[in-house]
């Protein structure tokens, strides 16, 4: 299966629902879009140019073979509860990052320090899901102004166990406008997520292309 027959959708409207939905329009590729507010949706779905089908969430989840779960850790666990064997089969991307304000204008990480939410997500689900951690690495605002950057791609690292359900992600990463590299596997996850080390808020620090990205894995 290539990504040009799969069914994608973006469960998740708000600030890197949206903003994925934006960038995989401008690569031409079609998805359905769900949210809990089909009317927000609507409104994200009239400047996608046709390429976004507004659907619920159920159907979504029906429809898809690889879904995009734009939410927060807490919501994306639920949604994995609610779902449950449904899951199987599909390939589940996660950007979450396990994060909340500081209470001093900052972040802090809501989980343990060495713990990630793509290794905590991909506990929850049900056997047979294909889950691969992407989309996370850069904020909505960097999204927007790297994307089909020239004359080199911006990178977006990602991480899969399944090679198959890897490449699917890179295509679409390569829809959106950048440049896929895997850091591993699963268990990278944590180096992804922001504060790791190979995220622009992180170590890392910075979008980067290619030969940047091949030094700092
Ligand atoms: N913002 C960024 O720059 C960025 C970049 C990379 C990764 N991320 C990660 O992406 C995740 C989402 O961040 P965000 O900034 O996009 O948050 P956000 O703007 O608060 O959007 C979260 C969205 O999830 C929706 N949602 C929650 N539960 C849902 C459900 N059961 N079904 C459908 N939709 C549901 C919310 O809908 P309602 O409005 O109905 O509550 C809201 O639209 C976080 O883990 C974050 O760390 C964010």
């Amino acid at each position: 299966m290539t990504i040009s027959d799969s069914t994608v959708a973006i469960i998740g409207i708000g600030n890197i629902g949206s903003r994925l939905a934006a960038e995989f329009a401008a690569g031409g590729q079609d998805f359905l879009l769900a949210g809990r507010d089909a009317d927000a949706a609507l409104k994200v779905a009239a400047s996608a140019g046709g390429h976004a089908e507004v659907v619920s969430v159920d159907e979504a989840v029906r429809r898809a073979d690889v879904l995009v779960i734009a939410v927060w850790l807490d919501d994306f666990k639920q949604l994995i509860a609610q779902y449950g064997e449904q899951l199987i089969g599909k390939v589940i991307v996660d950007p979450s990052n396990p994060i909340g304000p500081d209470g001093a204008g900052g972040f802090r990480k809501t989980i343990g320090e060495q713990e990630s939410s793509g290794q905590i997500l991909a506990g929850l689900l049900p056997a047979g899901a294909r889950m691969v951690k992407a989309f996370g690495t850069l904020s909505a605002p960097s999204l927007k102004a790297a994307a089909r950057q020239e004359p080199e791609r911006a990178v977006l690292f990602y991480a899969a166990d399944d090679d198959a359900a890897g490449d699917l992600v890179a295509d679409l990463i390569q829809s959106a406008g950048f440049d896929p590299v895997r850091v591993g596997g699963l268990d990278q996850s944590i180096r992804i997520e922001m504060l790791g080390d190979l995220h622009e808020v992180g170590a890392l620090g910075r979008v980067v292309t290619r030969a940047d990205a091949l030094k700092a894995i």
